[in-house]
């Protein structure tokens, strides 16, 4: 019996930080971003944008499209999580109406949640029969002039598993690693993440020779077995690295700048201008892929999974036929296209604007959201709000 991925649809910020303007204010050579670490963008959340609306403005169109009844288990996949016990996704269950009868739980693992979240989620799906909705959300947050500054970015992944699914249909076999390291972590007291940032680099290489070493046991495939790679992408240039290092470690000495492109370059283009979304990172490339203009039909991909600390998982699938009659392409493509661009004096003020903690009640300005906003808080209570129900967006 096939499970795996039925729908997915993407969903980021409104607002974004062009990284030239980081890069004059820095006094940085632009090149060092866009060519060194591979980006150009980063999406930034606005005041009234968290990651419960992210993850429910990433959901919507899924649940337009389904008969919600269907859905048993709601799985929330972040870091970057709004209380230490209440599970986000219980907030986006009742913005997205879903049914009493469901289980709500978050997971936490750095950017491996989301790999996690789909695992879980295929194993429930493949027993009962019934959906789940898997949702990723994560806001990427380090030291203003940090070397991770210009890694920040936002976005959420909503993901739909079911039995016979319309996208990809996921392999059986995984390689898994866990290993307690200190590469980067958020202790309860911050909100930006601390990071040994080359240190992490090198994990997630280690990371990735272990699980394709027992994956390709396990599953007997080989590199050639593979269409295209998607790589957890905490920058575009790390999924390059990271694919050279697969290749050689596969008798591939040196790929060409064309292979690498062929190979890998289509998931690229959407974390290029968003920047890190650490659970929905791997998923919003994965996207990218989909909606570029590779037919994938039968083809199957290879997907790693890392998320810091560490745990991380190589696995696979086989995009299904008729896969792009599923997709929320046009969605993802005037999302990106219409988005504000901030100067660098607004992006350091959303940076720096408090959090209310006081209990009082607050209300928060309207900025350009999908449809839900954080419209405040009140005794400590997140209010949110379907858009539609409020003052049109402004
Ligand atoms: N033109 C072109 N390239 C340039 C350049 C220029 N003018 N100036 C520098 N570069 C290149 C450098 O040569 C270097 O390339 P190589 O890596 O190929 O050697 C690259 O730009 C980066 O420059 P630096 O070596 O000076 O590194 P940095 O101090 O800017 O830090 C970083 C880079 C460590 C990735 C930092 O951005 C960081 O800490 N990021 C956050 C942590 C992170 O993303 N880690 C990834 C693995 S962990 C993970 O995946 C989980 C997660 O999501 C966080």
């Amino acid at each position: 019996m096939k499970t795996g991925i039925d729908r997915i649809s993407f969903y980021s910020s409104h607002y974004y930080l062009d990284l030239k303007t980081l890069a004059e204010k820095h006094g940085a050579d632009y090149n060092k971003y866009a060519v060194g670490i591979g980006q150009e963008k980063m999406a930034i959340p606005p005041p009234d944008e968290d990651i419960v609306t992210m993850a429910a403005s990433a959901a919507l169109p899924i649940i337009q499209q389904t008969d919600p009844n269907d859905i048993e288990l709601l799985l929330f996949a972040t870091e970057s999580g709004i209380d230490q016990s209440k599970a986000g996704g219980i907030f986006a269950h009742r913005l997205l109406g879903l049914p009493a009868r469901c289980r709500s739980v978050e997971l936490k693992e750095a950017c491996y949640s989301g790999t996690a979240a789909l695992q879980l989620a295929r194993a429930v799906v493949a027993q009962s029969g019934k959906k789940a909705l898997v949702l990723a959300s994560d806001v990427a947050r380090y030291e203003l002039g940090s070397p991770g500054e210009p890694t920040q970015g936002c976005g959420a992944v909503a993901m739909l598993v079911t039995r016979d699914p319309g996208i990809l249909a996921m392999d059986a076999e995984a390689g898994l690693y866990t290993e307690d390291v200190m590469d980067f972590w958020r202790p309860n007291y911050r909100d930006q993440a601390i990071v040994d940032g080359k240190y992490s680099t090198r994990v997630y290489l280690n990371a990735l020779s272990e699980t394709w070493k027992q994956y390709r046991e396990l599953s007997g495939r080989s590199f050639h077995d593979f269409h295209r790679f998607c790589y957890h992408l905490p920058f575009t240039r790390m999924a390059e690295k990271a694919h050279e290092r697969l290749a050689k470690a596969n008798g591939v000495e040196k790929l060409t700048p064309d292979q690498l492109r062929e190979q890998v370059g289509g998931t690229l283009g959407y974390n290029r201008i968003t920047g890190n979304s650490y659970a929905a990172s791997l998923y919003v490339g994965l996207c990218a892929l989909l909606d570029g203009p590779d037919d994938l039909s039968d083809k199957r991909l290879g997907l790693f999974s890392y998320g810091s600390g560490c745990a991380a998982e190589f696995f696979s699938g086989v995009a299904q036929p008729g896969y792009r009659a599923r997709l929320f392409t046009e969605n993802h493509q005037r999302l990106l296209a219409g988005r504000t661009e901030l100067t660098y004096q607004q992006y350091e003020d959303i940076y720096n604007l408090p959090f209310p903690t006081d209990g009082g009640k607050h209300t928060f300005a309207q900025y350009r959201t999908g449809a839900f906003r954080l419209a405040g808080v009140h005794e400590h209570k997140r209010i949110y709000e379907h858009v539609h129900e409020s003052r049109s967006a402004g």
